[in-house]
């Protein structure tokens, strides 16, 4: 059984937590009773979600596509809390980009947030991590890669591009006790996602194949995230869970 208490005062980062399901994630981080380390590129919004989620939560602006600034964020994380028991990757950008209209630029941009900073984040914290004792990470990607949406190619890539890195980090990191573990969300009714993207027929079309006939929001989304952070799932490193209704079956 999942015993809430073993979070108490246990530190959390988690990469873009200023609103959408990484907020959601710091919410349930900081009831636990984890001290929630987050960041963000727009800084009244961050410090704004730091408020509101209360003395547990310590934001630091940090733009995750700049690897000096991923470094400044863990040496923040070090200087305040020397570990980290959690790393939650969750920050992404997911323009939807056709084909015809990508370049070079736009290819680095997504990489560079969508999965190089997967990759630094884990790797500045790893000192840190060594010296928690939660030692877990777990990694967003999403459903969307699995069906082949459009237009989502270097989304996409980027995000596939997570299972097979969630995977060997998996393994180079089990001799040590560290469990690296990846959740694909479906479509997630973020407050974006309804201002900029979903119609009602998204909505019907999304209650119609999902198994369960209610639309997934972010709180749906975290009570699986803290099952990955706990020690409930000792025995499960390098998997992939789908969160999206039961639309996709693997
Ligand atoms: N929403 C969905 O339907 C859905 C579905 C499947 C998977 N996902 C995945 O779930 C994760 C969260 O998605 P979301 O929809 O909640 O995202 P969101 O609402 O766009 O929020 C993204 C967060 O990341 C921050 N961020 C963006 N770019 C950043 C950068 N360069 N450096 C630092 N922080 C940055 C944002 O703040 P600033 O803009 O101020 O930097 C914000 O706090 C992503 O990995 C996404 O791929 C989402």
């Amino acid at each position: 059984m999942m015993d809430a208490s073993e979070f108490a005062d246990r530190v959390a980062v988690v990469t873009g937590g200023s609103e959408g399901i990484g907020y959601d994630f710091c919410r349930t981080l900081c009831e636990v009773g984890c001290e929630v380390y987050f960041c963000s590129r727009n800084a009244e919004k961050g410090q704004l979600a730091a408020k509101a989620l209360g003395r547990r939560a310590h934001y630091y602006q940090t733009d995750l596509t700049a690897p000096n600034q991923i470094k400044a964020f863990a040496a923040y994380v070090s200087e305040l809390a020397g570990r980290v028991d959690y790393l939650v990757n969750n920050a992404a950008n997911d323009d939807r980009i056709k084909f015809d209209d990508l370049t070079v630029e736009e290819c680095d941009r997504m990489w560079a947030l969508n999965l190089r900073s997967f990759l630094l984040m884990s790797r500045a914290c790893l000192e840190l991590m060594r010296q928690g004792e939660g030692k877990s990470i777990v990694n967003i990607s999403t459903s969307n890669y699995m069906f082949g949406l459009e237009p989502f190619t270097i989304y996409n890539a980027t995000k596939s591009g997570i299972l097979g890195f969630t995977r060997s980090l998996a393994r180079e990191l089990g001799k040590e006790g560290i469990r690296v573990n990846m959740i694909s969300p479906g479509w997630i009714m973020t407050e974006k996602q309804l201002r900029k993207y979903v119609t009602e027929e998204d909505k019907q079309a999304l209650l119609r194949e999902q198994s369960v006939k209610h639309l997934i929001e972010a709180k749906h989304v975290s009570p699986v995230m803290l099952f990955l952070l706990s020690s409930a799932a000792c025995a499960m490193s390098g998997q992939n869970l789908v969160v999206d209704g039961g639309r996709y079956f693997q």
